[in-house]
This record gives C-alpha cells, structure tokens and sequence, in this order.
C-alpha cells in the first residue's frame, strides 16, 4: 500500500489587518488582555465580496501552482470549515465550481479546530486504498462575520480570524515518506462548551428574531473549561502518535500545532518536553483561524525551511465537540 504525501502547499488570508487596538475601539477590550491571555497581536477579516469559499479558491490555486498542477489534474476535494458560506450545500461545491470542475467529488469535513487532521485522514485512507491519487485538503474559514463584537463576546471576538491553507496530497511508494498516522477523538459530552446554537433544525423555527436576540447565532464558550481539556487532551494526543510510530519527543523537527491559544501552545510544548525550535508558532499574527491554522502554519514552516526531506512533522488539534487529534508524518 502507498503512503500519502504532501506534494505541495499554499495559503492567503485576506488583506485587512485588524490589530488589538482596533478591536479596542469596538468594545471593551485592550492590546493588553488579549496579548497576555492569548499572544495574539493581529488577525485578518475578510472585506466585502470575500466569502471563505474565495479564500479557499486562493489558497488552493497557490498549492496548485506549487505542484505545478492544474485543477484538472485533481480527483477529488476535501473542504473543512466549520463557517460555511451557505447552510446547504457545502463549501466543497461552489469550491469545485470555482476552480472550473465538474465532475470530481468533494466532502465537507465538519470538526471545527480539528477539522484539518479529521480531512488528512480521509484523504490519506482513500489515497492509500487508492480510491483517489490527488487530493485538495483546504482548512478555510469566515470567522469575522459571525463575531459578536460587543462586550458579551470579548471573550470569544478576540480570539479568532479569517484565513484558509491548501494542501495537495498524493501516492508516493517511499516507504520512508509520507503520513505515517492519524489519531482522531471526541467527546459529545462537552459539545455545548463552545459552540454556536442557531440557526439549527433543533430549532421550530430554525432561526427567528427571539434567538438573533438572544445571541444564538455567535459563538458561545467556556473559555477555561476549553483550556484545561486542551492542555491535557493535545500533549496526549502527541504522545498517542510519537508511540504509535516508536517515535520519542525527541525524534521530533517540528510540532505545528493549532493555533488557539499562545498559553495552550505553551503547555503542549512543556509537558512533550520540547525546545521551542521544534515548536511552529504564528497565532501572534493571525489568531484562532480553526481549520485553517494547520495548513497555514504549515506552508509557512515550509517557506521558512523547517523542513526538510525525512523529518518528522507532528500536528495536534483540539476544539469544539470537544473534537481532537494527532498525526505523524516523515516529510
Ligand atoms: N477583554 C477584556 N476583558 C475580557 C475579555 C476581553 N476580550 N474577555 C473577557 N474579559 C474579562 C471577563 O469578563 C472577566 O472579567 P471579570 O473578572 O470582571 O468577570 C475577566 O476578563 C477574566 O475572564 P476569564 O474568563 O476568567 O478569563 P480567562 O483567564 O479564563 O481568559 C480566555 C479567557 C478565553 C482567554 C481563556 O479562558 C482561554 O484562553 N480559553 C481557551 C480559549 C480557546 O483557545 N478557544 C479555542 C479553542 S480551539
């Protein structure tokens, strides 16, 4: 059987830099607060006309164009998002149609921070059973819109921004190379500690002017509960992958964790026990960006030279469902 590897990757995240200080002037919060709970400094928001779907179609043309591909020379497409533009259908839809194709299939991956790693794993069981040989894996999302930018949703308003990642998956019979694991948890215990409630078919109606008012439409969480899950549950999903490949920490080039949260990041690196060049951190530049922090992370660790042909990469992921997950992989 093949392993699958990353022939090429790419990212965009939208123009419009909001700093800390630009959100101070939307509610009551400071460049202060937020660096020191969360060591973000910027984020990018989408502007009119930009939807996730055309940071997805960005993103995906420069992972295209870096594997000296075509659209055309793609089998299939997994889109992860937890924004969507639309209820129905999903975003992989009016991405295929964006990238001018019509006749290959694209899922929609629905598992919100650990979104990416829920999609490598797809794309990796099909492209080694070889079901299909060149898959687009996007993380992409909206985050901006959907804020509540008052002081009810500091909390969560600060944290997160809009950006999407691509990568371009396929065969490759080195046995030395490619994705060696994918490890992927939940626990719908915790579903409701962050989460966005409406609209919903829970609801009769499913969306209506009594939950726009009461808030159910933003992104609601328990900030420490996420925290302490995320520290404890990251560190373990690592080591689920470093034994599971005979692998130790310090076997490790590079961790590129999601970027929630500079404080989780930094429990995740004390407790593997790593130094901080085997650590990816960009979250100081734009925020929580969910399904798309992995890929863009990763492209820029790439771009940056911290990887080179047969080290090992480690991702890890934690977010809402609670949802987490880990892979390893010999770039
Ligand atoms: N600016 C200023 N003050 C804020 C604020 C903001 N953006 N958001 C909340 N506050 C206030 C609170 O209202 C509270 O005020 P009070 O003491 O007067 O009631 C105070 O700051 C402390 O709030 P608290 O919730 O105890 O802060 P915290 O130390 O738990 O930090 C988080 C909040 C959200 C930064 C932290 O819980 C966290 O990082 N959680 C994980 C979040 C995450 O990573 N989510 C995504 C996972 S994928």
């Amino acid at each position: 059987m093949p392993r699958t590897e990353f022939i090429a990757t790419g990212f965009h995240v939208p123009e419009r830099v909001v700093t800390n200080d630009d959100l101070a002037q939307l509610m009551d919060t400071s460049d202060d607060w937020i660096t020191q709970r969360s060591g973000i400094k910027t984020r990018h928001w989408v502007s009119d006309g930009e939807t996730g779907v055309t940071l997805a179609r960005e993103a995906s043309c420069r992972a295209l164009a870096n594997a000296r591909m075509e659209p055309s020379d793609l089998d299939c497409i997994v889109y992860c998002t937890c924004t969507p533009d639309h209820f129905e259908p999903g975003n992989g839809v009016f991405l295929e149609r964006e990238l001018g194709l019509t006749d290959i299939p694209a899922i929609d991956v629905r598992n919100q921070c650990s979104g990416f790693i829920y999609g490598l794993s797809v794309a990796d069981a099909w492209i080694r059973t070889g079901q299909y040989q060149r898959v687009l894996l996007v993380g992409a999302e909206v985050h901006s819109r959907g804020l509540d930018k008052t002081k009810r949703g500091r909390d969560t308003a600060v944290l997160f921004g809009d950006g999407a990642g691509a990568a371009i998956l396929g065969p490759t019979d080195d046995p030395r190379r490619g994705v060696l694991s994918t490890h992927l948890f939940a626990d719908g215990r915790h579903a409701e500690k962050l989460w966005v409630d409406a609209p919903g078919l829970a609801h009769d109606p499913y969306v209506s002017e009594q939950l726009l008012h009461e808030g159910k439409h933003r992104a609601v969480m328990e900030g420490k509960e996420v925290f302490k899950f995320a520290s404890i549950l990251m560190p373990q999903s690592v080591a689920v992958a470093l034994r599971a490949n005979g692998l130790t920490p310090a076997d490790i080039t590079l961790l590129v964790p999601h970027q929630a949260n500079l404080r989780i990041i930094e429990m995740v690196q004390k407790v593997t026990g790593l130094r901080d060049d085997q650590v990816y951190v960009n979250i100081q530049k734009y925020g929580n960006t969910t399904a798309a922090s992995i890929p863009i992370a990763l492209h820029e660790a790439v771009c940056a030279g911290r990887l080179a042909r047969g080290d090992v990469l480690i991702f890890t992921a934690f977010g809402s469902g609670f949802t987490w997950a880990s892979a390893a992989i010999r770039w």
